[in-house]
């Protein structure tokens, strides 16, 4: 009996992990960090697939049956590839899921002006996977993008509430909301954003309704769940969670309870060596 696996770059995941066990307590969940390279945003397709595909083998041959990637960067840009390429020879009974398309499947029923602002990493706006997925189920929705490189790295690092974090949280909102005056809903389009959503609502006002993606994930996965009894069948139901980091534990359990609201344990694993061997 397998668990569902949920992996992010970092500590973002969590926020995911968080509502999905809200909404489907029953089942096992097996959480991975890859603290150890995170932040995702800013590199290369190349680099976030390599990472990707790593963490998500390794999840695979821990007995999970499914993978969510709750990673928009990681979404963005390993997903597909994994999905087509490396998926087929691993295994032709597991599943590996995203994030953005259950996301982007229900945003446009969020605006009554049918114009939206994404916030999200370099990498995920690059991307533009949010504006072709988008436009496959909201043709006439207007959608404006906004990149916030250094969040991550301010939220990673705990120092999100700091004067400093909130010049850049200011900034990045004035640049996606100057990009068209009809924007009444903001989707956070990083699993990290909703830990300073806050602070996000502060520099919109409250005209503007802001969306984070973990409940959205918790019902497409009920949804996915309920149609493939195959997958679900599969899964254990113990309500058990583990929690994985590829740097150091103690580290991780710090920093984890502000992302999941509850203390957890955490074990590490060195599933890659950083010397690339
Ligand atoms: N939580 C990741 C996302 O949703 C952050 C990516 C990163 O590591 O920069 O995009």
């Amino acid at each position: 009996m397998a668990s569902i696996g949920v992996f992010d770059s970092g500590f973002g995941g969590l926020t995911v992990l968080r509502d999905l066990k809200n909404l489907l307590p029953q089942y096992n969940y097996l959480y991975l960090g890859d603290n150890a390279r995170t932040p995702y945003g800013n590199r290369s397709f190349e680099t976030v697939y390599h990472y990707t595909r790593q963490a998500v083998k390794w999840m695979l041959d821990q007995n999970c049956q499914l993978v969510i990637i709750a990673c928009n960067t990681a979404s963005a840009k390993a997903l597909r590839t994994i999905q087509q390429r490396d998926l087929p020879q691993w295994s032709v009974e597991k599943r590996i899921l995203g994030v953005i398309r259950p996301t982007a499947e229900v945003i446009g029923t969020y605006s009554k002006s049918g114009t939206i602002g994404i916030l999200a990493t370099t990498g995920t706006v690059n991307s533009e996977s949010y504006l072709l997925e988008i436009k496959k189920f909201f043709p006439g929705l207007k959608v404006f993008q906004q990149a916030c490189p250094l969040w991550v790295p301010l939220i990673e690092n705990n120092e999100a509430h700091t004067e400093g974090a909130q010049f850049f949280i200011e900034r990045d909102v004035k640049r996606l909301l100057n990009q068209s005056p009809e924007m009444d809903t903001i989707l956070l389009g990083c699993t990290h954003y909703p830990l300073i959503t806050n602070q996000i609502k502060e520099a919109t006002g409250s005209h503007i309704r802001i969306v984070s993606q973990g409940v959205l994930t918790a019902e497409a996965l009920k949804d996915y769940l309920n149609r493939h009894p195959e997958i679900e069948n599969k899964c254990r139901k113990d309500s058990i969670c583990r929690f994985y980091t590829t740097d150091d534990a103690s580290d991780f359990e710090k920093l984890a309870v502000v992302f999941y609201g509850e203390p957890v344990k955490a074990l590490h694993t060195d599933f890659f060596a950083p010397q690339g061997s």
